[in-house]
Formats: C-alpha cells, sequence, structure tokens
C-alpha cells in the first residue's frame, strides 16, 4: 500500500489496526514528506474512559521527538497533561481522567514541580536498588519458567509475560500475597483505557481505595516497602501526599506492567518472525541478550507515543506550531529514523546503537522505571530461552486496540521446534 501524509489517522484505534500498529510505512511517508504533520481529530469517538476531540501535530523525526521530550519549557507535560486524549466533559474532578486527576501524578508535571515529585519517589528506582530485587525476580521468573517446563503450547501474553511485572510491583510495593491476584487484574484492566468495555473509572476508584487503605496499613506497621518509605519518610524535610502517593500506585499499574509484559512478547513474536535472529541470539545469549531487548525496543516499541503542549509558537522544519498546540510525539517513528539508524526496518539484534531508541522518553521524564524494565526483562528471557530455547508463535496474534500501546491480548505459542517452511 502506498501513503500519503494524511491517509492514515493515528488517533483512530480501529484503523491502525486494519494498516498496521504502530503503521510503519505510513510513518516513514511522514518522515520523508511532512515531518511535522496536522492530523485531524478521528471522526468517531475512540472509546473507553478518553474522549479524543482536538487534532495534533504528529513529529515523526529522532531529532524533533528528543528536542520535545527534553525541552520541557516549550513543550510541557502539565499544560495538556502528557496524554493524546482529552479528557471527557464528564470526568470526574481529580480522577485520572481528568486534567487535574492527570496532573497530580508524575507524568504530568514540569520543572520546578516534577523535579521535587521525582526526588521523593526515585529512591526505590535507583540501580542500586533495583540491583537488590535481582534475587526476588530471578525466583518469581524461574517459578513461571517451570510452568510451561513441559508444556506443548501456551497463550504467551497473560500466561507466561504477565506476570513477572505485576509480581514485582506487588513484591516492591509490599502488597500482601492475598491481594496480588487482585491487583493484577486491577493492572491489567485500568492499562486497557480505550476499551469500551471495561468501568475504568470504577476500576480505577477500587484501586484508589485499596492503595489508601494500604498506605495507612504501612503507617501502622512499617515493613521498609517502597510504599511503606513513601508512606512514613521525610526526604529532605518532604513528604508525598495521600494523594500523590495514591497516583504513583495507579501510574506504576499502568506504567510498569503493560509496558514490559508487551516487549517480552515482542522478543518472542520477532525471534518468531526471523530464525536468523534466533540462531544468532542462541550462540550466545547472556552476551547477545541486553542488545537484543535494546533492538527490540527500538523495532517494536510497546509504548508508541506520548503528549506535550506547546507552551509558546514554535516554527519546526518550517512549520507553525501555535502555542496551545497538542503535539504528539511519536517514538514508533523516531525510532526508525533513517537519518540515525541504518537500514531501519530490519530486525538486527546485533545492531551497535540499537540503545538509542526513544522507547524510554528522554529528558526530564526518561523513563523512571528503565533499569527495572531491563532487568526483568533480561531475567525472564534468560530463563525462558534457556528452558525453552524454540519457543514460537503458532497462531494468530490478537493485537489490543489502542493508539497508545503496541500491545497484545493473545499470542499463541508452541515450545518445539518449528517446523521448517516448506517441508
Ligand atoms: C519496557 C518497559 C517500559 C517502557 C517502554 C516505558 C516507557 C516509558 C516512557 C516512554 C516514559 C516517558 C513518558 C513521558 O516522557 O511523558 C516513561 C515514564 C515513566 N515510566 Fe516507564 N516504561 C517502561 C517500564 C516501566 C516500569 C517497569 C516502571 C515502574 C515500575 C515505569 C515507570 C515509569 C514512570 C514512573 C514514568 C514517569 C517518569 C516521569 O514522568 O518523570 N516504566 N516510561
Amino acid at each position: 500500500m502506498s501513503f500519503k501524509p494524511g491517509d492514515v489517522n493515528l488517533g483512530d484505534p480501529d484503523q491502525l489496526l486494519e494498516v498496521g500498529l504502530p503503521p510503519h510505512e505510513y510513518l516513514a511517508v511522514l518522515r520523508r514528506e511532512a515531518p511535522v504533520h496536522w492530523n485531524p481529530a478521528p471522526a468517531k469517538p475512540i472509546g473507553g474512559a478518553f474522549a479524543l476531540d482536538k487534532g495534533f501535530w504528529v513529529l515523526s523525526k529522532w531529532e524533533d521527538v528528543n528536542m520535545a521530550s527534553r525541552e520541557t519549557d516549550r513543550f510541557s507535560s502539565w499544560l495538556g497533561g502528557p496524554l493524546i486524549y482529552d479528557p471527557k466533559p464528564d470526568a470526574p474532578a481529580g480522577s485520572p481522567y481528568a486534567l487535574d486527576g492527570i496532573r497530580s501524578g508524575l507524568m504530568g508535571k514540569d520543572h520546578p514541580e516534577h523535579t521535587a515529585y521525582r526526588k521523593l519517589v526515585s529512591a526505590g528506582f535507583t540501580p542500586k536498588n533495583i540491583a537488590k530485587l535481582e534475587p526476588m525476580i530471578r525466583l518469581h521468573a524461574k517459578r513461571i519458567i517451570d510452568g510451561i517446563r513441559d508444556a506443548d503450547d501456551a497463550e504467551f501474553v497473560f500466561q507466561v509475560a504477565a506476570e513477572l511485572p505485576m509480581l514485582t510491583l506487588c513484591e516492591m510495593m509490599g502488597i500482601p500475597q492475598s491481594d496480588w491476584h487482585q491487583f493484577f487484574t486491577w493492572g491489567n484492566q485500568v492499562a486497557m483505557v480505550e476499551d469500551p468495555t471495561i468501568d475504568a473509572l470504577q476500576v480505577n476508584m477500587e484501586l484508589w481505595g485499596y492503595c489508601q487503605s494500604l498506605v495507612e496499613q504501612k503507617r501502622k506497621n512499617p515493613d521498609g516497602s517502597m510504599l511503606s518509605n513513601y508512606a512514613n519518610k521525610e526526604i529532605d524535610g518532604e513528604r508525598l501526599t495521600d494523594a500523590e502517593i495514591n497516583m504513583f500506585c495507579v501510574t506504576l499499574a499502568i506504567a510498569g506492567h503493560e509496558t514490559t509484559r508487551n516487549t517480552t512478547a515482542h522478543v518472542i513474536r520477532l525471534l518468531s518472525e526471523h530464525p536468523d535472529q534466533r540462531a544468532l541470539l542462541l550462540e550466545d545469549l547472556p552476551g547477545r541478550l541486553p542488545n537484543a531487548i535494546e533492538e527490540t525496543l527500538r523495532y517494536s516499541p510497546p509504548v508508541v507515543q506520548f503528549r506535550r503542549t506547546a507552551t509558546c509558537d514554535v516554527e519546526l522544519r518550517g512549520t507553525h506550531i501555535k502555542a496551545g498546540d497538542k503535539v504528539y510525539i511519536s517514538y514508533a517513528s523516531a525510532n526508525r529514523d533513517e537519518d540515525l539508524f541504518e537500514d531501519p526496518d530490519k530486525f538486527d539484534i546485533l545492531r551497535s546503537n540499537a540503545d538509542q531508541h526513544l522507547s524510554f522518553g528522554a529528558g526530564a521524564h526518561f523513563c523512571l522505571g528503565s533499569t527495572l524494565a531491563r532487568l526483568q526483562l533480561r531475567t525472564i528471557l534468560e530463563e525462558l530461552l534457556v528452558a525453552r530455547p524454540q519457543v514460537h508463535v503458532s497462531g494468530d496474534i490478537t493485537q489490543l486496540r489502542s493508539i497508545w500501546f503496541n500491545g497484545m491480548l493473545e499470542m499463541p505459542v508452541q515450545f518445539a521446534a518449528a517446523e521448517p517452511v516448506g517441508l
């Protein structure tokens, strides 16, 4: 199919399911012909918890996505929030679907509030503290893989990929084991913001109420968990408010879950589609796995975009962006920018600059969980590919209907070697 700018509406989840999610061929046309492109609001409602009734500028070049992520004075996360959606007029004040609720989270703040808040929550995510979690993460990963050690087949997304991120979060936050299953269900549901069948507001209120009661418990019985520290400790004389702690829990339930799960699934999907790359990887699994993960993040980012809002008039590549305009920063496109990545549509686990992808963002809002995500991905994939090196996709994949996440709802796999094509 040959595209021209305007042929695909990046705000229409149904069209994306048809043309490709992310629509890489279309994004290549934008980079070439309209690197700062006006995408009007989609004609029909997107469904789910948000509306999308205003159009936006799409930035598709790596340099521009990087610049807009870093130049927080001109491209704000606070003004319109970091999500490309528009709040519905009836979204309850303070909820994660109303602008004031979004702004109370870390992602929805600008400097100096963002810097102060990030300092308070970042202690749990330093490389030193994340390294301490490795034995716990390894234990869970081994148990998950033990569950499929003798299996012939499985549904990969929920049976294998989803568990580790959620269990890690439960452990880090000090959630009692009896509540893990419930937290897992909430986590799955809050990430599906465009699913009209889920009452996202209700789920969020339940999750919010649960976090609140947990914070109270941690005040009575501190246990050294991350949540307990947030609830009890002052950092430089500052303490997080209950609303900030609760909003941070909701953020983690979305940000720390869907993303790592889908990247795990994308690695297996891509190895199935590229047997030569699987062979290369298995020749030296510990040595090559970290770069294979970076290349997967570049090639198939689990989060395809975030939003900024222009704080002033901006001239970019000859196009005038007005103060107040919405700006869509396309990680999916930036990661395939031919100015930076040679042969960008090739999946190459030995690519020397794979880690220059922007899948974790850039600048002040750079993903707080990147070290944790990389550790989880390395651990589960090592365990899996040692135990079941030939795991491969064996049927149709069901993609998540979303303009935000490049996710999967179902991916059937078999564990024995695939039959060579043609035999
Ligand atoms: C492969 C996995 C992941 C990907 C691709 C990813 C992607 C991203 C991106 C693109 C941003 C930047 C948002 C912006 O600029 O507006 C971000 C921010 C963030 N991520 Fe991740 N993420 C991942 C895993 C995680 C995990 C495991 C956690 C925590 C458990 C986490 C927590 C956060 C938080 C708290 C922020 C907000 C940082 C801030 O605003 O200062 N992420 N992530």
